[in-house]
């Protein structure tokens, strides 16, 4: 059995914080000890208690002065957009087609999927994130390399084969028949292996035929454990559009209801500009809208009311993401940075500990899997993320006048990026120091 003890200074969640100085939210112990058995929480709590419980043999790693969390999670991100980031573009519908598609045409070969998959988990793992739920292509071919090497890395991820049977190139389209026995035969090979969790994956209304949305509805149904994403009311014009392909529904939610693809494993990436009734549909179903910051700052969709759509009397479940290749970091500390200039303008506080919830727990409940990631509840996977407040001489100084967690917490978040991640644990094996730095490669 492999057993690490790892010395630090630890924060978990237990609930979100209302305040910032609602103590009762969150676990710190100033000098903690974590011990790991075999990449699992065995004992956490005060360094010299759990040293005292721990066998002889048991490895010891000292990350003190730096804090230690759950391994951060980003809720929404497209792993063939590797290449998209920093495209200039006016809008989202001009961003796809211009890009996005052409981009994604590339997967269908499976040597580039596998190289892209390799370099999309060393950024992950650079950046402090031990989970994810992305987007692969339309071709399983992506799908296979996604999954691969999560396994080979040992990271819990979730992840599914685009649906997508229109409005796009040639070599990105499907048809219904193919999105159902490809996500089929993706869930047969990859869900459950590892820790990996496969999700039906229809892209958004536009790209899908309402034969198609009937194929997404039949694995929903064939297999309701399934997480289920997509888009959701992100763009003006793009919600127009979809309005007009689905005359009968009653809004962009409508369409997604109408095909059984809402409820507490539902994903939607942005939904922005929602109305009432449509944000009422989300808090009856359970489903999760995903704010995704960044991309919707840098392709000039909106501003998502994060605190307000939680905070309505039917509240809608939330969680945070960086979307890339639409967004324009990796990294969930700058995400949250650009999370809380959003609340800022609308008027509304986004406080430290809350975006450090939202991090950690918050989006392992929004993935239904706060059972095995998020926390650093014993029993739990042993997926860590090792913060340093003091990663740039710019940060450095201004943590000297630094004097509560709150405060601490802030700094990573404005400042923060894969700098400030000092190492990065997987199933309690550190995986960032070993990384190679791939530049030119
Ligand atoms: N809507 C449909 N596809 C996409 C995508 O790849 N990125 C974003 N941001 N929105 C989408
Ligand atoms: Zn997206």
């Amino acid at each position: 059995m492999t057993k690490t003890l790892i010395r630090g200074r630890l924060l978990t969640f237990k609930r979100a914080p209302m305040s910032l100085t609602d103590t009762e939210s969150y676990a710190y112990e100033h000098d903690g000890g974590l011990l790991i058995e075999d990449g699992i929480f065995a004992a956490i709590g005060d360094y010299a208690d759990i040293k005292a419980q721990a066998a002889q043999d048991t490895h010891e790693i000292d990350h003190r002065p730096h804090l230690i969390l759950p391994g951060l999670i980003d809720t929404h991100l497209h792993f063939p957009q590797m290449q998209v980031i920093a495209s200039y573009a006016g809008s989202l519908l001009e961003w796809l087609n211009t890009y996005t598609f052409h981009e994604e045409c590339r997967f269908v070969e499976s040597d580039h999927a596998a190289r892209i998959a390799t370099r999309f988990y060393d950024e992950m793992i650079r950046h402090g994130t031990t989970t994810a739920a992305a987007y692969c292509s339309v071709h399983k071919a992506s799908a296979d390399a996604y999954f691969a090497e999560a396994m080979k890395r040992g990271m819990c991820m979730v992840g599914g084969k685009v649906m997508m049977d229109r409005n796009a190139p040639q070599g990105l389209l499907d048809t219904p028949q193919m999105s159902y026995e490809e996500t089929r035969a993706v869930i047969e090979q990859w869900h459950g292996k590892g820790r990996n969790h496969v999700a039906i994956t229809p892209r958004f209304a536009i790209t899908s035929t309402p034969e198609q949305m009937q194929a997404a509805q039949a694995l929903a149904q064939e297999f309701p454990d399934l997480h289920i994403q997509t888009h959701l009311s992100e763009n003006l014009d793009e919600i127009r559009y979809t309005c007009e392909l689905y005359p009968e529904a009653k809004d962009y939610t409508d369409i997604y209801a109408r095909y059984g693809l809402l409820g507490a494993k539902t994903l939607l990436g942005h939904a922005i500009h929602l109305s009432d009734r449509e944000a009422d549909v989300l808090s009856e179903t359970g489903s999760v809208a995903v704010h995704c910051p960044t991309s919707n700052l840098f392709i000039g969709s909106g501003l998502f009311p994060l605190n307000a759509i939680r905070r309505r009397n039917k509240p809608v479940r939330v969680a945070v993401a960086t979307d890339i290749g639409g967004g324009s970091s990796y990294s969930m500390l700058r995400t949250m940075d650009e999370a809380y200039k959003i609340q800022q303008v609308l008027g509304q506080r986004l406080n430290p500990l809350d975006s450090f919830h939202l991090m950690t727990r918050g989006n392992a409940e929004a993935l239904s899997l706060v059972d095995r990631i998020g926390t650093l509840e014993v029993g739990t996977d042993a997926d860590l993320v090792v913060l340093n407040a003091a990663a740039t001489p710019a940060m450095a100084l201004r943590l000297e006048t630094v004097t509560t967690l709150p405060e601490e917490l802030f700094l990573l978040q404005t400042m923060g990026d894969d700098r400030a991640v000092a190492e990065t644990y997987v199933a309690g094996k550190a995986m960032k120091q070993g990384l190679e730095p791939n530049l030119g490669a």
